[in-house]
């Protein structure tokens, strides 16, 4: 399996990630007893930061990583002086894709313009957790006009599982069976409380859509082999009932 979205490193400005390098250590032996062949480190970019993709590499350097494959990346929020930064729009890997996260209460008015900007420039993107994301919650058919134009989305194991709330994990589960996700990560930032097992999602989220795997392995092998991932085509959710709301 590859993890495109975690805090595994240590040391980073703005990051969450682990207090020490053996916490960072234990994070990805657990991967890899999970069953984690690559992972990507996603610190959170939330301004400008100088230098960012030399302290990457370095802290990856210090970890010395031989069981797991360990790449470069970051988590981008969508802040105008970030995105106007092009030394700090770091992709994940060599490839031109780029996790991107928002506000958690709601998505901005202008999303559209933000991808549409990035693609324009020759990035892909890529929404990180909308399954935590108010305005999706609230209405995950906002995603089908995301994803037709060309965005992919990321979803969280912990959100599958459960361990963000009942909301997430609905909501997980709708975008699931919608075809409107296209990686499930584990956005771990600890050897503890908020380490989830991918396996044990895939294995939940299987029983919602019939290519839960890809989303760990093909779906991720793609954009790092720098080709080119279909975005597919989303379905509408047809709200079943007013209970979903009563959460
Ligand atoms: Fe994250």
């Amino acid at each position: 399996m590859i993890d495109i979205h975690t805090h595994v490193l240590n040391n980073i400005r703005n990051d969450d990630g682990p207090r020490d390098i053996n916490r960072s250590r234990l994070m990805l032996q657990k991967a890899a007893e999970d069953g984690v062949k690559t992972i990507v480190a996603t610190p959170h970019m939330l301004t400008p930061i100088e230098g960012r993709k030399e302290e990457i590499m370095e802290a990856i350097s210090l970890l010395n990583q031989a069981e797991i494959e360990l790449i470069p990346g970051s988590e981008i929020f969508a802040d105008d002086a970030v995105l106007k930064s092009d030394e700090n729009l770091i992709t994940l890997g060599d490839s031109n894709y780029l996790l991107i996260e928002f506000p958690r209460a709601e998505l901005p008015g202008y999303v559209d313009e933000i991808f549409f900007e990035l693609q324009t420039k020759g990035y892909e993107c890529i929404f990180a957790h909308p399954e935590r994301n108010g305005s999706v919650v609230s209405d995950p058919n906002l995603l089908i006009d995301i994803i037709h134009a060309g965005v992919l989305t990321q979803i969280n194991a912990g959100s599958i599982l459960g361990r963000y709330g009942k909301e997430s994990k609905k909501t997980a589960q709708i975008l699931l069976e919608h075809n409107m996700v296209h990686f499930i990560a584990s956005d771990m930032h600890s050897d503890k409380n908020r380490y989830y097992s991918l396996k044990e999602a895939v294995d939940e989220a299987s029983k919602y859509t019939e290519n839960a795997l890809d989303l760990v392995t093909t779906n991720p092998e793609t954009i790092l082999n720098k080709e080119y991932l279909e975005p597919g085509d989303p379905r509408e959710y047809k709200k079943r009932g007013f209970w979903f709301f009563k959460f």
